[in-house]
């Protein structure tokens, strides 16, 4: 589905949220700043076309950059906004729950509406605990089920609408983004995220709500005993 899209997320993305998207994301890069002065190493989980690799990199030069994700086409045009600003930052194929990287190599990990999309969350945090050196960051910025029963009828009931619309209008295929709504639904709160980091053994430092609940970014370090007794 998202090779279909690629060439419209960006814009979907801006107009979906009402513009909203670029805060978050911003918000979570500075996020990333205040917490880690120059992590040589950052991954981009699921990173789409790029924001969050781009940002990362024009935030710390100096760091290695990579963006992970499975559509070719998502990933093309990640690789072409990175050529077209002289961007450094690089692009590979790969799942989240399987990543090309050895144990404890990142300094940090970016997940942009992405840990939602794995089968399960519980395969790309227990990949992402196995990629992350001691104390290193995991950031995440994602859409959640809320808890309270009318404002998820109301929130996921008005994603259901206007993605199917958007999806016919520009795809003549409604689920091109009304998978968004049925993605929330089969997710966790944000709550029930910020426990299950805890259970793969990461301190949640902070959770930014947005929307009642509905969108979340979460701060998270890997505790470094967690690190220690996994690797004895
Ligand atoms: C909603 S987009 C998010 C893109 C970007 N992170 C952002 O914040 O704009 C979700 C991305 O997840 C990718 N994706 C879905 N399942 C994946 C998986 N198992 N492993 C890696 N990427 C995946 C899709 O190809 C898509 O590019």
């Amino acid at each position: 589905m998202f090779e279909v899209i690629a060439e419209r997320y960006d814009r979907f993305t801006l107009l979906f949220s009402y513009g909203m998207d670029r805060y978050w994301k911003r918000e979570l890069l500075e996020e990333l700043r205040a917490v880690a002065a120059a992590p040589p190493v950052v991954l981009d989980l699921a990173c789409g076309t790029g924001d969050l690799a781009l940002g990362t990199r024009t935030q710390f030069p100096s760091a290695r950059v990579i963006g992970f994700d499975v559509a070719r086409r998502m990933l093309s045009r990640a690789k072409h906004r990175a050529r077209a600003t002289h961007t450094g930052a690089r692009f590979a194929a790969a799942d989240m729950t399987c990543l090309p990287v050895r144990d404890r190599t990142a300094h940090a990990v970016l997940a942009g509406y992405a840990i939602r999309n794995a089968p399960n969350p519980t395969f790309a945090l227990r990949e992402i605990a196995r990629v992350l050196r001691q104390g290193g960051l995991l950031l995440t910025l994602d859409f959640y089920r809320p808890r309270n029963a009318l404002w998820r009828r109301l929130f996921v009931g008005y994603l259901r609408l206007a993605g199917n619309v958007t999806g016919w209008l520009w795809h003549r295929q409604p689920v091109a983004y009304g998978y968004i709504a049925a993605s929330i639904e089969h997710h966790v709160s944000w709550q029930d995220l910020s426990d299950l980091l805890a259970t793969h053994g990461f301190r949640v430092r902070r959770v930014s709500r947005k929307l009642l609940g509905g969108i979340a970014i979460h701060v998270a370090s890997l505790d470094e005993a967690t690190v220690a007794a996994t690797a004895d």
